[in-house]
Order: structure tokens, then sequence, then C-alpha cells
């Protein structure tokens, strides 16, 4: 099974940088499945509905999101689409799946999303023994889990706690893809961060003016994309059966 994981597109331009690249990318990698991280794809961040409906007639097979996927109103929102996943640990009787199977032919997929827990703010539940959870009530023939969080240390913790109980850990969030790819003792496939599809010359993906701004006043206030400047496209390429995992990254 060959998986093409693309990090959080980010906004209007995100979505543009997707389809500037995904088609070159397909064609040349080949993956049975596409997943895509949609927490930041919609404006104002979150995935609605007809974005999801668009990108899977694209070729996406499935949705993970992170600590933005309930920035969408309600009636606006995809989290109750059966192809989207949102982190796992949250509190009991949250909007949205918490785990997702996908199928190619007779294998199954099981997608999860988890939130970390260090330098991010919400108040989740336990991602280790959220995952643990979720192991013994899933079963499936292959497990992908997206790591939504910041501290590289809590991600190698993570990866070592799950290295051959997993296929692959593949980290997200931070927007800026790691060169620190590899494939763990027992064989899970691991990267720090997959980076962020969409503007590349940008304080990661926000306008830079205004997040200058708010670094140098140090006076919060919301953040807006950029929406000038060369667009980026962040993915990997996983191969559950050589046991192996690729960068793909295009810029204009
Ligand atoms: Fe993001
Ligand atoms: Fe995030």
């Amino acid at each position: 099974m060959r998986i093409m994981f693309v990090g959080d597109v980010y906004m209007k331009k995100g979505r543009e940088a997707f389809d500037r690249f995904f088609t070159e990318a397909k064609k040349l990698h080949r993956p049975h499945l596409v997943i895509v991280n949609g927490e930041n794809i919609a404006e104002g961040n979150g995935l609605t509905t007809s974005i999801y409906k668009d990108f899977m007639k694209k070729g996406v097979h499935g949705f993970t999101m992170g600590n933005h996927a309930f920035s969408k109103r309600y009636e606006k929102s995809a989290l109750d689409e059966p192809n989207v996943c949102r982190p796992a640990n949250y509190g009991k009787d949250v909007r949205g799946n918490e785990a997702i199977e996908l199928r190619l032919n007779d294998e199954t997929l099981l997608l999860v999303n988890l939130l970390g827990r260090i330098f991010m703010g919400d108040p989740v539940d336990n991602p280790f023994t959220t995952i643990d959870r979720i192991l013994e009530e899933n079963e499936a023939d292959h497990v992908l889990v997206d790591f939504h969080a910041e501290a590289t240390s809590e991600k190698y913790a993570m990866a070592n706690y799950l290295d051959g109980r997993v296929d692959a850990l593949i980290g997200t969030h931070t927007h800026v893809p790691t060169a620190d790819e590899t494939v763990f003792p027992k064989g899970l496939l691991y990267i720090s961060d997959v980076g962020m599809t969409g503007v590349k010359h940008s304080i990661i993906g926000g306008n830079i003016e205004q997040g200058i701004r708010k670094f140098v006043t140090g006076v919060p206030e919301r953040v807006y994309p950029e929406n000038e400047g060369l667009l980026q496209f962040n993915a990997v390429l996983l191969d559950f059966e050589q046991k192996t995992i690729e960068r793909i990254n295009y810029q204009e």
C-alpha cells in the first residue's frame, strides 16, 4: 500500500498550491491512497463540506485535522463526513470521527489523528493512552497516525511508543518540513513534520507584515493569510510493503 500524505493545506493559496502540483506528484509517485491534512484548508481555518467534496473529486481519499478542526461554524463544517478524521484525544461525545477506516481492494487502513499537549494550549486527553485505546478497539491491516503537535520531543516519544504497533507516524502542525524522515527499528515510518502547502514566503502561511507586527508589539491579533508569493507543496510518500518514506517537496 502506497500512500501520499499532504501537509497542512493553508487556505485559498494552499488549495491553489495543491492544484498546481498534485497532478504532477501523483503521476510521478502513483499512490494508492491520498490523505490531506485539512485543518487550515478553508478561509479562517477548518474544513467545509464544499471543499471536502471538491477535494474528494480531485482524488483525495481522506482528511486528518488538528487544533483548528472546530474552526468552522456547525452547518458549514465537514466534521461529520465519513472520510474526515478529527483529533481523537478530545473528551467524550465530541462531534466527528475519532478514527476512520479506508479500504484498498481487500486491505484496510485505519487513519488516526492525535493532538500533542506540549506548547499547544488546548486541554486535551493524553494522546498516548488515547492511541492505546483506539488500537485496542479497532482492527485493520495498516495504521497511519497523524500526530499534530509542536514539540519534536513529544513526537519522538510517540514514535518510539508506536514503533512496531502502527505503520507510520506522520507529524503535522508546525508547517515547516523537517529532513528527518526515517524508518524506526521495528519498521515505523516517521517524519517530525511534513510541512505546509501554500505560500512559501509567509509566516507559516500567515501574512508577513502582520506576523512581524504581532511579535514586535506583543499585541495579539487574528492571523490573516499571506496572499502573495510563490507556492509550495509538501508531502511524503509512504510505502508500507517496501518500508520506505520519501519527502515530496515542490516549489515554484
Ligand atoms: Fe496547520
Ligand atoms: Fe495546527
